[in-house]
């Protein structure tokens, strides 16, 4: 039973009705903007949600109004036990969906249709083959785009993230929309974003303001329309004449879209973060695991949320690496 209770509201009056439960710190990629090059210091297994866990703390923000679930890794799908954990999600009253990097999905196809799956969001980061390998330190361009082709011949409704690297990617910016010519997706650029380990410096973002200037001298200003954002997007939304897709923009960087956030988000060792760029988190799994509630712990971590980006609301916060290298690494966030 859904109750109305305020618990997942904070102190800006924002309600928090999208859980991102991010299901294993592993993936089968190594992008270099996630994963540290050093590599991660892996929780011990022991202390890792399992299937039961993550559906009994999933169903206690479902009852106090969560209404969306995204899973996310590392790359969630290769969890062994993924299926059994998205069958016991589909039980709640939630739209369920996953952002993947597509890399084994071809096995999942069934799984997630049956389980009412509809929405995919796909890590695609370069066109480029071997830039691919570059990137993500594996060579699978060319699975993850059959894999992508597939996902879209299936029906699913898919959006394509692409993090923007000045230098790496920044030419490809017309060929990615191109893909939304013939194919109904949303290509989502993203601006670089600093997390521990990811080396991040501003001026290797691209930022929302350049990307517009590249497309609107491509294209021309004229042929590039502003679409209605969905309440909570984190996007900026934008499409051109006579496409069958769309693009967009995530400017967590230089417009960041906290006011209107409505995300909470749940590490594979379960714990709460209240937002990406929180240094703070609270520990779920512990009292679940000793039979006491959870709610009074959630209730607290959502009352402390920072107004904007953990407390980093200006650039010069954000690009200070004694703040935000008191977050985790991407890799065991996951976005
Ligand atoms: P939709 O549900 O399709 O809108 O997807 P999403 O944007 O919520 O999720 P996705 O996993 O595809 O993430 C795309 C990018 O948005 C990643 O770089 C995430 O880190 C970033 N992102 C997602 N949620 C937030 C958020 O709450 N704050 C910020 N700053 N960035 C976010
Ligand atoms: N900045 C921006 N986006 C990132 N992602 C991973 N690391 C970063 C970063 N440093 C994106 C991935 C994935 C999503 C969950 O987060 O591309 O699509
Ligand atoms: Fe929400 Fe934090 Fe993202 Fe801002 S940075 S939108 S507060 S999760």
């Amino acid at each position: 039973m859904r109750k109305n209770n305020p618990i997942l509201t904070d102190s800006f009056g924002r309600e928090h009705t999208y859980l991102r439960i991010s299901l294993t710190e592993l993936c089968n990629l190594r992008c270099t903007y996630c994963m540290p090059a050093e590599g991660i210091q892996l929780s011990p297994k022991s202390t890792i949600m399992n299937y039961e866990e993550v559906y009994t703390i999933a169903k206690t923000f479902v009852d106090h109004g969560v209404t969306k679930i995204r899973l996310t890794g590392g790359e969630p799908l290769v969890r062994r036990d993924v299926e059994q954990v998205i069958e016991k999600l589909a039980s709640l009253d939630v739209e369920l969906s996953i952002t993947t990097n597509a890399v084994i999905v071809n096995r999942y196809i069934d799984c997630l249709k049956s389980n009412g799956v509809k929405k995919i969001n796909v890590s695609l980061d370069t066109l480029v083959p071997e830039k691919f390998t570059s990137i993500t330190r594996r060579n699978q361009f060319k699975t993850v785009y059959k894999n992508l082709e597939l996902l879209i011949d299936e029906g699913f409704h898919v959006k394509i993230n692409v993090v923007l690297i000045k230098g790496f990617n920044d030419d490809e910016i017309s060929d990615f929309i191109e893909l939304s010519k013939e194919w109904p997706v949303s290509v989502r650029f993203i601006e670089f974003m600093p997390f521990d380990g990811n080396r991040w410096n501003r001026t290797q973002m691209v930022s929302y303001d350049e990307l517009m200037k590249t497309v609107n001298s491509f294209y021309g200003k004229s042929n590039v329309i502003r679409l209605e954002d969905a309440p909570n997007d984190t996007s900026k939304n934008y499409k051109l004449e006579g496409y069958k897709g769309s693009f967009a923009v995530i400017s967590s960087v230089t417009n960041p879209f906290c006011d209107s956030c409505n995300r909470i988000r749940l590490t594979a060792n379960g714990r709460l973060k209240n937002c990406l760029f929180s240094s703070s988190e609270s520990d779920l799994l512990t009292p679940l695991r000793n039979g006491e509630s959870i709610e009074p712990i959630i209730a607290k971590a959502m009352a402390s949320k920072f107004k904007i980006r953990g407390g980093m609301d200006t650039l010069e916060k954000l690009e200070r690496p004694d703040l935000h290298s008191q977050n985790r690494s991407m890799i065991k966030i996951g976005g």
